[in-house]
């Protein structure tokens, strides 16, 4: 597949949310728990530092997790490249965040490409392949965007002429920075934008990390998308009224019977859009697919995060400083479930780059042939 030229864009200087560092080993990468408020680069060096990018979020979204541990498995093999290491280097980073299957994904990948070569040649093919799961997921993310850009043009055409822009509500980050460029779900928005079709976007905040006002949000802005943030609660009452043609998000884990598992939240949104007629697509790469997952709501893993997330805020005070304040009772019990699963049932398509389907396993087989009779 080809790989794009760089295109999301910071202060007009273009970014990728990870990259191969001058020094031709290290790995930077956009520190995400420090935005909106501060733009920081911070480089993995070893494991180590992958391994807890991924656990306290620096990186985030499915496409980016497994990127970034494609990176880190080839850190790790720098510093030791026997089989063992690559065993254990592969347990280490599969137990930072349970739910996004793309870190599964790239770590199967990896002991597939790596574990039965001569030691001295696993560390630079592990760069290889690192390099090329980036590369693919941004032409993928293109794909992606191109095929959900046919969606709004169709739904647009259908909207009176004088309703006024087309309306889309998302949930959570599924843009350039939850991948390594353009994003899913907002690799269409940024598609049907760039095309001129008047858009507006409801930016779900996304409690308790905020991942759609502080991350969607300050992308949108950066590419000029009209935008306003809401409160997760929001969704709702603006479906009831009119204001939402289109719901679009992303997923961390899609199950072979079309469920899908996104951040916590998304299946509120999918019943309610169900409930007005409003189509609700779900945008995803191939590698987010989980074909051994039969019934996505029985089976994919709930990631169950730190309750101080509920309990504190963190957010710019007066003064201009990044603080963090407790907003319930001191002492509170809080309970932080990070995702939840939609069901088929509710999904209109799903966008991939392969074209868009039916949420069902004989819409994904259609897609993806090649996984007929496979179960893993
Ligand atoms: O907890 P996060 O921020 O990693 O969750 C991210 C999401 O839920 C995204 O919607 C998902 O990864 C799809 S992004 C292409």
């Amino acid at each position: 597949m080809r790989c794009y030229d760089l295109y999301m864009k910071v202060n007009d200087k273009a970014y990728r949310s990870i990259w191969l560092n001058e020094d031709g080993w290290s790995v930077d990468i956009i520190d995400q728990t420090r935005l909106p408020h501060e733009f920081i680069i911070k480089t993995l060096q070893n494991l180590e530092d992958a391994a807890e990018a991924i656990a306290v979020m620096r990186v985030r979204g499915a496409p980016l997790i497994g990127a970034t541990a494609a990176y880190g498995v080839a850190l790790a093999l720098r510093q030791n490249p026997t089989a063992t290491h690559l065993v254990e280097t592969c347990e280490t980073l599969l137990a930072t965040r349970p739910t996004a299957v793309n870190l599964r994904w790239a770590l199967a990948k990896a002991q597939r490409l790596l574990s039965g070569l001569p030691r001295e040649q696993r560390v630079e093919k592990a760069y290889v392949m690192a390099a090329d799961i980036c590369n693919e997921d941004v032409a993928i993310n293109q794909a992606i965007g191109r095929h959900g850009l046919d969606v709004i043009r169709r739904l647009w055409q259908k909207k009176p002429d004088d309703s006024g822009a087309f309306q889309i509500l998302t949930h959570c980050n599924a843009g350039w920075l939850a991948t390594v460029d353009w994003g899913t779900a907002l690799a269409v928005i940024y598609k049907a934008h760039n095309e001129g079709i008047p858009l507006h976007v409801w930016v779900d905040e996304t409690r308790p990390r905020n991942q759609g006002a502080a991350l969607t949000a300050w992308e949108l802005a950066a590419h000029g998308v009209p935008h306003d943030v809401v409160v997760d609660n929001v969704g709702g009452h603006l479906m009831q009224h009119a204001q939402v043609d289109m719901c679009i998000t992303g997923t961390d884990r899609t199950a072979r019977n079309g469920d899908v598992c996104n951040k916590i939240g998304t299946y509120l949104k999918a019943l309610a859009a169900k409930d007005n007629g409003v189509p609700f697509y779900v945008a995803l790469p191939g590698p987010t697919i989980d074909w051994q997952t039969k019934d996505g709501l029985n089976e994919i893993p709930i990631e169950i995060r730190d309750s101080t997330e509920v309990t504190h805020v963190a957010g710019k005070n007066t003064a201009g400083e990044v603080d963090r304040v407790q907003i319930t009772p001191d002492g509170v019990s809080a309970c932080n479930f990070a995702f939840d699963v939609t069901p088929a049932r509710l999904v209109t398509g799903l966008i991939t780059e392969r074209g868009i389907c039916e949420a069902s396993e004989a819409g994904l087989l259609d897609l993806y042939p090649e996984r007929k009779g496979q179960t893993a």
